[in-house]
């Protein structure tokens, strides 16, 4: 059933409970997830996005519940990705000349995903449609939030902004609007996503929150593509967009690892004492990495002013939890953080220096050399180890 969102727009979209990991298993999505469409019943009948493939029957089955399907005029594709067009091909079907309106870049995207000569409808920055009763559409290409191809749409006189993934969460809920929900899962949610997806994007994220700002548009609600709609206070996660995009970073510093028989553990319980020993203040944090959530960990590291990473040597090298940490890491393009290197070795001992060297490269200002220590760490070595956290926590 649809859900009024506010005068003649309603949400058709889909509440995923089930839904545990999203882009494949990349992502973990402890609390499920939403794919938000919105129906516009102006004059012209609109169909903003759709939902994941899995659920488009459904969809389709569902909106025809509602409308005639040939009612719909247009169809606007805010962004080509799965989880919002995979409900496309079912659609289309039944309404094959329907226009799509989306970026050039949409058109690949979708093109090269469903292989569909669709009537696409090219729009940028700036373009408008005409829905009747004095409402409007207006375009905002969003290049880079995520995608090429992604983009916002304005609703004026209502003062929507249909912004897609952007200001989104992975939160399922029946209650639509972001007053509704518990305030600490909603921040929670809203901060991990944007760890884990926009972080690379900041310098586009700043500048275009400028744009959208600059535009002076009366912004009532900001009805996003997964999670809730901000209807009380949206501007807060744009402030809060703002604050993130601004490479930002907390009082805390986390210890990442991994071990095989304890001693890196060992180091990184020391290290992290040494730290509090030296700055009560900061908040410290350790994660085994081969135990623990990696997404919600690349959420403590995007809080992080220094994260410090540890792994006993192997074959010559590292821990493949911590080898595809630090890629995750790097692969996000975190700015203006530090970092520092340890680990236990027995013989060969090469894992401090290739961290450092993984570290760097994922952008990371190396704090020290690291701490390498030979086998077990005894009395002598532990009280090292908690100097070396001391060192970190003065950087
Ligand atoms: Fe929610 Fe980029 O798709």
């Amino acid at each position: 059933m649809k859900k009024q969102v506010k005068n003649n727009v309603y949400w058709v979209g889909k509440v995923d409970w089930d839904l545990r990991t999203f882009h494949g298993y990349e992502y973990t999505t402890h609390r499920g997830s939403t794919y938000n469409s919105y129906l516009i019943q102006e004059e012209k009948t609109v169909l903003i996005d759709t939902v994941w493939l899995p659920f488009a029957d459904e969809f389709v089955e569902n909106l025809a519940g509602e409308i005639d399907l040939k009612q719909i005029d247009y169809i606007i594709a805010n962004h080509g990705e799965v989880d919002h067009s995979g409900a496309l091909p079912a659609l289309m079907k039944h309404i094959p000349d329907t226009p799509i309106y989306c970026t050039a870049n949409a058109v690949k995207s979708l093109k090269g995903q469903y292989h569909q000569d669709w009537n696409f409808q090219v729009v940028k920055t700036g373009d408008k449609l005409d829905l009747g009763n004095g409402k409007e559409l207006i375009f905002v290409e969003m290049a880079m939030l995520h995608w090429p191809d992604s983009m916002a749409a304005y609703l004026t006189q209502d003062n929507i902004l249909f912004s897609n993934d952007a200001f989104g969460q992975h939160l399922a809920t029946d209650k639509l609007f972001n007053d509704l929900v518990d305030q600490c899962a909603l921040f929670q949610e809203s901060i991990k996503y944007y760890a884990n997806i926009l972080t690379p994007f900041n310098p586009m994220l700043r500048r275009k929150l400028d744009e959208v700002l600059s535009l002076n548009l009366p912004i009532d609600m900001i009805a996003t593509s997964h999670g809730v709609i901000w209807r009380d206070n949206p501007i807060q996660i744009v402030n809060k967009y703002a604050e993130w995009a601004a490479d930002y970073q907390e009082n805390q510093i986390t210890v990442v690892y991994d071990t095989m028989w304890n001693g890196t553990k060992l180091l990184a319980e020391r290290i992290a004492e040494g730290i509090r020993a030296a700055d009560p203040e900061v908040v410290v944090k350790i994660y085994n990495l081969s135990i623990s959530d990696v997404n919600d960990v690349i959420t403590e590291v995007f809080k992080s002013k220094s994260v410090v990473v540890g792994s006993p040597t192997i074959n010559n090298g590292i821990l493949h939890a911590v080898a595809g940490f630090v890629d995750m890491m790097k692969g996000l393009k975190f700015k203006n953080k530090k970092a520092a290197a340890f680990g236990c070795y027995g013989w060969s001992g090469e894992s401090v220096k290739l961290i450092n060297e993984l570290l760097e490269k994922a952008g990371f200002a190396l704090i020290n050399e690291g701490f390498r220590n030979p086998w077990n760490p005894d009395e002598e070595q532990q009280a090292k180890a908690f100097e070396f956290g001391k060192s970190i926590a003065n950087a």
